[in-house]
């Protein structure tokens, strides 16, 4: 399942940086966004997941986060996110940047995480920026306590910049980077497409772990096509019998 030069190279590995994608919750039962069953071929992504949308439509917008949310508050992490937490305590140095807002990370006990399109399980304010945690029991759409605005779901909408500072570290930690891994992302969103190149750029082993081809496939020093869950989980046993 992987070569004898990647055991190596995580063998003598200080640093480690991976990337997530929504194919690693994919086993925990939240919906991807592209490929066969994806949520944007259902839905219109560009009249949900924009400001322009909560805007125009902020019922629409609403109905369609709170559906989320909803199906997102039944789920918990998979085997897949538990391995992560392992690998992370292998490694001196270990970033996990995520473009998953789904908690799942932060739930299964990751430390260094870098939430690259923010986190669904917060509100902020479209206007002063406050950040509310989310109540539950509001209903209709929620507005800001100190300013009266339109609140949107802590998330980058199409559209929207990232936060620089997240991006930053994420550029930093795939710069410095000795093996950096690609997992359960079909690499087609900006800027989180262009961190594998930043590490594979600056001499770092390029691993792809997703069941299907990508357009990051054809750079990856080594591509592994499995689910996250059992490749990962290889991986720790793979990493413990290396201590
Ligand atoms: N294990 C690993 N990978 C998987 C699994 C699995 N069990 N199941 C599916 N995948 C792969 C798919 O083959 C696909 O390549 O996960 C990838 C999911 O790709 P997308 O649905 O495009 O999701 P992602 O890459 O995370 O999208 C990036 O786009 O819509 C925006 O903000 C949204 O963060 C998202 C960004």
């Amino acid at each position: 399942m992987f070569s004898e030069k990647l055991i190596q190279r995580l063998k003598n590995a200080y640093t480690v940086t991976v990337l997530t994608g929504a194919g690693i919750s994919a086993e925990s039962g939240v919906p991807t966004f592209r490929g066969k069953d994806g949520l944007w071929n259902k839905y219109p992504v560009e009249k949900l997941a924009t400001i322009e949308a909560l805007e125009k439509t902020p019922k629409l917008f609403w109905d369609f986060y709170n559906w989320r949310r909803e199906l997102l508050a039944t789920i918990k992490p998979n085997l897949g996110h538990y391995a992560l937490v392992d690998i992370e305590n292998y490694f001196e140095e270990f970033t996990l940047i995520t473009q998953n807002v789904d908690n799942l990370h932060l739930d299964a006990g990751n430390k260094n995480i870098l939430e690259l399109h923010g986190n669904i399980t917060k509100n902020r304010c479209t206007n002063c920026d406050d950040l509310t945690q989310m109540d539950p029991k509001e209903s209709g759409i929620p507005k800001c306590r100190k300013c009266g605005a339109f609140l949107k779901p802590d998330v980058v909408l199409f559209g929207d910049p990232l936060n620089q500072n997240i991006l930053r570290k994420a550029q930093e930690a795939s710069s410095v980077c000795e093996v950096f891994i690609s997992i359960g992302t079909s690499a087609e969103v900006e800027p989180a497409a262009s961190l594998p190149f930043i590490a594979k750029g600056n001499g770092a082993f390029l691993v792809e772990i997703n069941p299907e081809k990508t357009a990051l496939s054809a750079n990856a020093d080594e591509v592994i096509n499995l689910n996250a869950s059992k490749a990962l989980t290889h991986l720790t046993m793979i990493l413990d019998r290396l201590r």
